[in-house]
């Protein structure tokens, strides 16, 4: 792969056995920092990712710039289901205490974390990354990152993380296994030409969404199958999503399909 893993300057042993690990888990080499510049290591490895273990958890730096474990917009979210507002993914999901949520594409794991918030402890969240690298990086965020809001890190820990590519995994699970069947695939058509230089395009899988994958999720599915996508994306229609739902000011809608009950 094309990453080295090394650590900060001057770490700790805890850090050190960090990095270690996490090369294990990569099949990357690991890199002794001492005084190297990440430039130096770029250099003698011929890599375009470096993966840094730090107190605070791994930081990736890849040609877009930094990519770690943050809570983004969850907090704000959950915070607004907290005082009785909406919130556009769960309405689509139609999200309930005690469902299950299959999402398939895990990410940052801000979605898995306020869907992980509303179906409760109860409920279950199980998140699939096929990139190595933020299946890494998120599910040590999930296992580490506290909240300042108990509720919100109590929603980190209860969510399940496998590395694997969300193709295979649906077309091994039995019928109705889930509640919810969740896709956010990286936008085909980024909303922000600069979005294409984010950190995260260097690291993440691309690839679309196929009418399979989606006639799977309809038979893991009990209750909805839900796409994520920019509003008036064509995807929308092309994998024959007969509803969909969004905020009118949103960039971002909802496309449903009901399964069963
Ligand atoms: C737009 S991001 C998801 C963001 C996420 N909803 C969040 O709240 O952070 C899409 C993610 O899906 C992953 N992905 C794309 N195709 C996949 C596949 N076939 N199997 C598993 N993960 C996939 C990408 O690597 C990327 O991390």
């Amino acid at each position: 792969m094309n990453v080295v893993v090394t650590t900060v300057q001057k770490p700790s042993p805890d850090v050190v056995a960090e990095a270690a690990l996490l090369a294990a888990r990569l099949g990357a080499p690991l890199a002794e920092r001492e005084k190297t510049s990440l430039a130096a290591l770029r250099e003698r490895y011929r890599v375009n990712h470096i993966v840094v273990a730090s107190k605070a958890g791994p930081i990736v730096h890849t040609p877009g710039g930094e990519y770690f474990f943050h809570l983004s917009l969850a907090e704000l979210r959950i915070k607004n289901l907290i005082n009785g507002n909406p919130d556009h993914m769960t309405a689509a999901m139609d999200l309930k205490a005690g469902m299950t949520v299959l999402d398939c594409t895990l990410g940052l794991a801000t979605d898995a974390i306020v869907a992980s918030f509303a179906a409760g402890p109860e409920g279950a969240v199980l998140g699939l990354e096929s990139s190595p690298v933020i299946a890494a990086v998120t599910s040590l965020g999930l296992k580490r990152h506290d909240s300042d809001e108990e509720a919100v890190t109590a929603a980190l820990r209860r969510i399940t993380v496998e590395q694997a590519d969300y193709n295979e995994y649906l077309a091994d699970l039995p019928d109705k296994s889930f509640d919810i069947v969740f896709f956010d695939p990286m936008f085909r058509i980024p909303i922000r030409a600069s979005s294409n230089l984010k950190p995260v395009r260097f690291l993440a899988d691309q690839r679309p969404l196929t009418s399979e994958a989606v006639r799977e999720a309809c038979r893991v599915a009990r209750h909805r199958v839900v796409l994520k996508e920019a509003q008036r994306s064509p995807e929308f229609a092309r994998l024959q999503f007969p509803s969909v739902m969004g905020g009118k000011y949103s960039s971002i809608h909802y496309g449903i399909i009901e399964t069963g009950d």
